[in-house]
């Protein structure tokens, strides 16, 4: 496998994590750029930014690969104007009293929205910081001289990078080549004497699948071991489907047997990038960090106050009927793509719609031809072979509108036709 790869080769490498690719990816060079001598007039600079903005592949309502909501909600895009110099940490409570304030409230929403009001926990960078949390508390609980944890191979590559971080044995249980989905007997049977902690999704990001989070919660609690869900998607949607009527079976700190919870206000929550929330069900359990050394709880120090501001403004303006109408927004797009695209003969999704992230494969239709035509067209979408399968996979937004998502499908027919052809 060569050293480098292009750009779209990383991607589909992301892509395709748990089939782990053993390709070295090499840091991206630096160009040799001077430290300007002088300052340059305001207009020229940002008619550079903007000329270099305009390089970005794809327009955002285009762009069905990214993990990101794009646009985040329209207060805390206001809000974002009005904290420029406001951050919070957690030893800056006395002169950032507002700003840590609406950090903690802001933490405790999501605290009683995804099942335990009295948990704790902190506003993170995202999902990474959120996932290494959760091995450092479960390292620290444990207490074992030389720990495990437990993970289907599904899992996002931030538990690779904790591993590797805290020194941790990460035992990896193969999943179903169908369902993705890792069979309990096995996940019991890799328990051994240095077990620490279990970890599970709710969903997956790669086609947005859902663990069986309460036979998890079950297991982590018959063998007394520290569970942490991976909600990155989840935490911002499932709790809304629910009150939409949808079947959304249990997964959060309600479970007996859930030790923590992470989810992005950056995916599906509406939030700017760079906000996620790590909720543990027993605050008591930050009590194994030692921050006589550490003097913070968390991996990142000092962040942007427009995060904190922004999540508790945006919670407080849509509240939970808001995000309810944002759901079902997002879920109507996901249907119009899904019903137009499985209408091609030759398409199919790869596993049953759930959430908005979505994979589809065919056994007839070039599907890397099909990516590439309609990257050509300026749509965005990941492409990549899981276990011998081709995919096309996609993460819709509440940012998109109808017609982005009937773009998209008409964009998929035309592709579809020119990959038939060549
Ligand atoms: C399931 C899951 N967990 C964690 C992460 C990591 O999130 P972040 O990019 O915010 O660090 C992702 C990112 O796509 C994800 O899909």
């Amino acid at each position: 496998m060569p050293r480098r790869r292009a750009a779209a080769e990383r991607q589909n490498l992301m892509l395709a994590e748990f089939d782990k690719p053993d390709g070295h990816v090499t840091a991206p060079p630096v160009p040799r750029t001077e430290f300007p001598a002088q300052g340059q007039a305001e207009d020229q600079v940002l008619g550079e930014v903007r000329r270099r903005l305009d390089l970005n592949r794809y327009a955002l309502e285009k762009n069905f690969a990214i993990t990101y909501s794009g646009i985040p909600s329209a207060i805390s895009r206001k809000v974002d104007a009005m904290t420029a110099g406001s951050f919070f940490v957690e030893w800056a409570g006395e002169s950032e009293t507002g700003t840590i304030s609406m950090e903690r409230e802001a933490v405790g929403m999501m605290a009683s929205l995804l099942g335990n009001p009295a948990a704790g926990g902190f506003i993170t960078t995202g999902g990474t910081e959120s996932n290494l949390a959760s091995m450092r508390l479960a390292r620290n609980s444990g207490q074992q001289a030389e720990p495990e944890i437990i993970i289907p191979v599904t899992m996002h590559f931030s538990f690779r990078l904790g591993a590797e971080l805290m020194k941790i044995k990460l035992v990896e249980i193969d999943v179903d080549s169908d369902t993705y989905l890792p069979r309990m007997e096995d996940v019991e049977k890799a328990i051994t004497p240095r077990t620490v902690g279990l970890v599970c999704s709710a969903p997956g990001g790669t086609f947005g699948i859902m663990d069986n989070v309460a036979a998890f919660a079950e297991l982590a609690w018959r063998k007394g071991l520290y569970l942490h869900v991976d909600a990155a998607f989840g935490g911002f949607i499932l709790p809304f489907m629910r009150d939409l009527g949808y079947a959304v079976p249990p997964f959060d700190l309600s479970l007996k047997g859930v030790s923590s919870i992470m989810t992005d206000g950056h995916k599906l929550g509406l939030l700017p990038i760079s906000t996620g929330f790590f909720l543990a069900n027993d605050p008591g359990l930050f009590e194994t960090i030692p921050t006589e050394s550490t003097l913070i709880h968390t991996t990142s120090s000092t962040k942007p106050g427009s995060r904190a501001a922004g999540a508790w403004a945006t919670f407080r303006n849509l509240g939970r009927e808001g995000y309810r109408q944002s759901t079902a927004h997002v879920l109507k797009l996901r249907d119009l793509i899904v019903d137009g695209v499985t209408a091609i003969p030759g398409m199919t999704l790869a596993v049953p719609r759930f959430i908005t992230v979505v994979g589809f494969t065919s056994k007839t239709i070039n599907l890397e031809d099909v990516h590439q035509h309609m990257a050509e067209d300026g749509w965005g979408q990941g492409y990549g072979i899981l276990r011998g399968k081709p995919f096309i996979r996609l993460s819709i937004h509440p940012s998109r509108d109808e017609a982005h998502a009937r773009g998209f499908v008409k964009a998929f027919e035309a592709a579809v036709r020119h990959a038939r052809r060549v």
